[in-house]
């Protein structure tokens, strides 16, 4: 018998034959901590007003709760937190399908770089695209990255390079997430290459005197791809350094080709999060771990550029410092919307379990973006951002690769794909 006081709510979704709640999350999950799902069989959770209610089994929450809008039987699938993707490029001008060929026929990635293709193309053509179709273009990428169950989203800027050409990009970022439902997270990289048309200390000299101050309204983390090619140890330092003056929060690329020090010298000025990490040193991992540094593992990255390197999450598990999973969506190094896919490869190519890579992918990676204060787990006063995925168990998630496996997203307690 149905109990005739219930609160009234706005969505109830019940009869999740497992739910993943991700409980106590109140810092990021590292080592043996990265083995709790927190999972609630025959689950369900109430929303009202785009926020989580109250979590419990399907008996409790509609023993306690009637909704006004929707009623969602998940007929014992599973639901889970939406995907948090902390790391991607998606704001750009042009496309760069033609590479693919001149990988396969032997160039690496940093070759195509350096002959003035790869970033400097993507540059080129977006300096050439006007600002309403790089927002158009962008707003239906973001379409199939909620498709595929993302509900929160770090954008970088970094292929302007200019002082126009980056305010556009932030402009566009930041018009996304006004006008989309998901968020977006926007970070400056403006230190991605020196571009080709400026003299090296030039443009260090205006990243850090004009960009840095000019842009804080725009960014809320300024990132360095510090490698070869790009920028050095030293640069990447001086460059992060003038950013956290000014209030940034820090991110940096590092040891994506070579373990050249820049993951350890981002994790001592204070990093949130070092990002893709294939090549890292051991005394690096040490700074890593006594600064509280976010590891971002991007295996789709390692994938798509066929570097055939991958991160070791291992390393940085055993050692405490907490793992975050990301796409890395871009034109070059991988043209990817898909958390799931990303989730198999770190399963099949990195070793993470199943558990291990969703924890990374929710919850690791709102701490990533500074953003778990109301998401990434599925609590009471949280976002009610889920997804209802058409699996049963979560080892189902990377097993049945390469689909779509999202039947429902569910952002700020409305449905916005089914
Ligand atoms: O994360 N490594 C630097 N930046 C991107 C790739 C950008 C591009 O190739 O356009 C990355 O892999
Ligand atoms: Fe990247």
């Amino acid at each position: 018998m149905l109990n005739n006081q219930r609160t009234v709510v706005d969505l109830i979704i019940y009869n999740c034959g497992q739910l993943i709640t991700m409980q106590g999350a109140d810092r990021p999950r590292i080592g043996e901590e990265m083995n709790d799902l927190a999972v609630l069989p025959d689950g369900a959770v109430a929303a009202a007003n785009g926020r989580i209610v109250a979590v419990g089994t399907t008996e409790e929450i509609r023993d306690q709760f009637r909704p006004v809008e929707e009623e969602i039987n998940a007929e014992s699938r599973l639901v889970m937190p939406g995907f948090v993707d902390p790391h991607t490029h998606l704001v750009f001008g042009g496309s760069r399908e033609h590479e693919m060929a001149r990988k396969a026929a032997g160039e690496t990635y940093l070759d195509i770089l350096k002959s003035g293709g790869g970033i400097n193309s993507t540059v080129r053509a977006t300096r050439k695209t006007d600002e309403e179709h790089l927002f158009q273009t962008a707003l239906h990428r973001l379409n199939m990255v909620a498709m595929h169950g993302t509900t929160t989203i770090e954008i970088k800027s970094g292929y302007g390079l200019e002082p126009n050409a980056e305010a556009k990009l932030l402009r566009v970022i930041n018009r996304l997430d006004q006008r989309h439902v998901l968020d977006v997270i926007p970070t400056f990289l403006g230190a991605h290459i020196v571009p080709g048309d400026w003299e090296r200390n030039e443009y260090i000299n205006w990243l850090i005197k004009e960009a840095l101050p000019d842009f804080g309204e725009l960014a809320r983390f300024c990132d360095v791809f510090c490698e070869l090619e790009a920028f050095t140890v030293e640069e990447s330092v001086r460059i992060l350094s003038a950013a956290a003056a000014l209030g940034y929060g820090l991110k940096a690329h590092a040891g994506q080709f070579n373990a050249l020090g820049g993951a350890g010298a981002a994790a001592q000025l204070g990093a949130l999060s070092v990002e893709h990490l294939d090549f890292v040193d051991e005394d690096e991992l040490d700074s890593m771990r006594e600064n509280g540094t976010i590891a971002i593992l991007l295996p789709g990255a390692s994938f798509f550029t066929g570097a055939g390197e991958y991160a070791n999450p291992a390393t940085f598990i055993e050692r405490g410092i907490a793992v975050a999973l990301g796409t890395d969506f871009n034109p070059g190094s991988c043209p990817c919307f898909s958390m799931q896919m990303i989730i198999a490869l770190a399963c099949i190519e990195m070793k993470m379990t199943a558990t291990q890579a969703i924890i990374a992918s929710t919850l690791n990676a709102a701490f990533a973006t500074k953003t778990a204060a109301d998401r990434g787990s599925l609590e009471p006063g949280k976002k009610a951002d889920l997804i209802l995925l058409n699996i049963e168990t979560p080892e189902q998630l990377p097993y049945y690769f390469g689909v779509n496996l999202v039947e429902k997203v569910i952002k700020n307690g409305r449905i916005i794909y089914e």
